[in-house]
């Protein structure tokens, strides 16, 4: 059996943890009422998890460029290969997009960033009031897609392991 690199494996699953860890955090820290010390230490610990995942992210990228990922079985059907590249694109596509409209929202409203409370990150837009709902939907909404798509790609590897009965969840485990 052709295994994905032992690098490719820590990446995903370091995101997998990473995107679990910064989703409970997200939607826990929004539901504290007011603004208590608590929340502000939560809403930090988010955007420096969000803003890791973002770096881990650029990592993964430049290694799936650079490196071939085992074929599919030949066993699978054609279209199950095209949907499977087109949702993993689509998951790629969101752990660039939901840390940056977190980090555009934040900026629109004027708050910066100061990661783990050492490195000011670049302030790459002025405080916008208008855009500040726009960018908090977006950033929920790209949320709720990852939710989704998240949601399928573990019931695709599951069908695979216990239906399919073949290599393609193995070969992601160490
Ligand atoms: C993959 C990384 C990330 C994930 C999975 C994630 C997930 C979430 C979730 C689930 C919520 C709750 C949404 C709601 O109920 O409105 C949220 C809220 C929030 N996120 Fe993220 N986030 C990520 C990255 C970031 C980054 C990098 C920043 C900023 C630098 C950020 C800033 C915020 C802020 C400020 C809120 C609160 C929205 C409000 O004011 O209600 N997030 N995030």
């Amino acid at each position: 059996m052709l295994r994905y690199t032992k690098t490719a494996m820590a990446l995903h699953w370091l995101t997998a943890l990473m995107i679990i860890a910064a989703f409970a955090l997200g939607f826990n820290m929004v539901d504290i009422p007011g603004i208590t010390p608590t929340k502000l230490k939560y809403f930090s610990w988010h955007k420096w998890l969000g803003l890791t995942i973002l770096g881990v992210a650029c990592l993964r990228l430049l290694w799936r460029m650079t490196h071939f990922a085992p074929p599919y079985p030949s066993s699978m059907p054609l279209w199950q290969k095209k949907a499977a590249s087109v949702l993993h694109g689509l998951l790629y596509v969101l752990i660039f997009a939901i840390p940056l409209s977190g980090y555009y929202y934040t900026m629109a409203a004027g708050i910066p960033v100061v990661y783990f409370g050492v490195l000011p990150l670049p302030v790459l837009m002025a405080p916008n009031p208008e855009l500040k709902p726009l960018l908090k939907q977006v950033h929920f909404m790209l949320n709720m897609l990852l939710l989704g798509g998240v949601g399928l790609h573990v019931l695709a590897a599951l069908k695979h392991h216990f239906i399919d009965r073949d290599d393609v969840l193995k070969r992601m485990l160490p």
